[in-house]
């Protein structure tokens, strides 16, 4: 028997993490309707967006909101930032004391300016002597429930500084590190480095789980097999797409590769993310909430572009759900007559190109009007 890619994760006495592939945190997006459903697609591990010491330790309610956490998304943790030991050390307390997580997870990575300016975030990359410290802090408040950090590779490419980072979270009693492989000054841009990421798996006993890019059970696997990472977590390519996490747990299991959803899946869940959206945000907020995420499960579905802008301009849960369910039968009923074409044999185009000059195109931008032309010429 080959070893397996992906073991279990062992996190102190109380906490194991079956299936180390995470959802990445991520500030407006893995909130606790995103999180459940990808924890039904078998996401192993959920963390919330991140959210500041003072704003825990000023009660404040939407921040509050920010880290509810339900019991079926659990194994969770909250994600706290700050620059402050004292601070995060009491700030950790207080979302124990709130949710009862099952680990607390420190931001050290986020490269926004009004995060870096309060010394916050990935400018901790900066300051090792302090980072260690408020790990060091936090750890010791809330011991035994196990801290975890999560870094950037280094502040910019002149100062990558991973591994000596690494080691000063294993010092300072933190259970296990992930690591996005990109600079602070990158952003979002470029490549991540997965040398560097590989570099700190071997550096430290902790686990380390990987982070970036990976957007396909086949990079999943690819990433485990070369780095020699304990686990993954996924983040943009789990937008609109909970469903990489069972087609990634199911490759790394049987290197089988199970179909994209449909459709129907697609526009099914998208409506079920909706419900919960309203009754964590309430309608005016879920909806307008809900707006980006729509469009993220129809990507690259046969004229997503004009639909995503429909559902761009839906005010209420029962527009929304009209122009998601009205694209659902368009589609079907277009998928239809393809097929009973290609049954009669009567010529139909056989490739994405043959689409291109007057059908509605294999391109996520394009071609709604020559699939659907009353749909937009009613503007609906
Ligand atoms: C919209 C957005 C919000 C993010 N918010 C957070 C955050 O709150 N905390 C955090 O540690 N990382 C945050 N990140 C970074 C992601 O967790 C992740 O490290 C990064 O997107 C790279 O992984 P990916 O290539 O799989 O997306 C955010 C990323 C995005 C795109």
């Amino acid at each position: 028997m080959p070893e397996p890619l992906i073991k279990p994760i062992q996190l102190g006495d109380n906490l194991t993490i079956e299936h180390p592939v995470a959802l990445a945190p991520m500030a407006g997006v893995t909130n606790w309707p995103f999180r459940l459903l990808c924890r039904e697609m078998g996401c192993g591990l959920v963390v919330t967006e991140f959210v500041s010491d003072k704003a825990i330790l000023f009660d404040s309610k939407r921040t509050q909101e920010m880290i509810e956490l339900l019991d079926e998304e659990r194994p969770a943790g909250i994600q706290i930032f700050g620059a402050d030991a004292d601070e995060m050390a009491r700030a950790a307390v207080r979302v124990v004391e709130l949710q009862q997580p099952d680990l607390v997870d420190i931001n050290m990575g986020c490269p926004a300016p009004k995060v870096t300016k309060g010394r916050g975030g990935s400018s901790l990359l900066k300051e090792p002597d302090t980072a260690e410290e408020i790990i060091r802090r936090v750890v010791r408040a809330v011991a035994p429930l196990p801290v975890t950090v999560k870094i950037r590779i280094g502040w910019d490419a002149n100062s990558i500084n991973a591994v000596e980072m690494a080691k000063r979270v294993e010092a300072a009693g933190a259970r296990m590190l992930t690591v996005h492989g990109r600079t602070r000054e990158q952003h979002y841009s470029g490549n991540a480095d997965w040398e560097v990421i590989a570099s700190v798996a071997d550096a430290i006993s902790l686990p380390v789980i990987g982070n970036g890019d990976i957007t396909t059970p086949e990079q999943a696997a690819h990433r485990l097999r070369t780095s020699g990472v304990a686990g993954l977590a996924i983040g943009r390519g789990a937008m609109g797409n909970p469903w990489i996490f069972r087609r990634t747990a199911h490759y790394l299991e049987t290197g089988e590769l199970l179909p994209e959803p449909d459709a129907r899946e697609r526009v099914e869940t998208a409506l079920r993310h909706l419900q919960m959206m309203i009754a964590y945000r309430g309608e005016y907020i879920g909806v307008r909430e809900m707006r980006k995420h729509a469009a993220w499960y129809l990507k690259g579905l046969y004229g997503s572009a004009a639909v995503r802008d429909r559902v761009n301009q839906t005010e209420t849960p029962d527009a929304m759900r009209d122009v998601l369910l009205r694209y659902l039968e368009q589609t079907e009923q277009y998928a239809l007559e393809q097929a009973g074409a290609a049954d009669l044999e009567v010529e139909a185009p056989q490739s994405c190109d043959a689409y291109s000059e007057d059908g509605p195109g294999c391109e996520v931008e394009g071609g709604l009007g020559a699939q659907f032309p009353d749909c937009v010429a009613k503007g609906e």
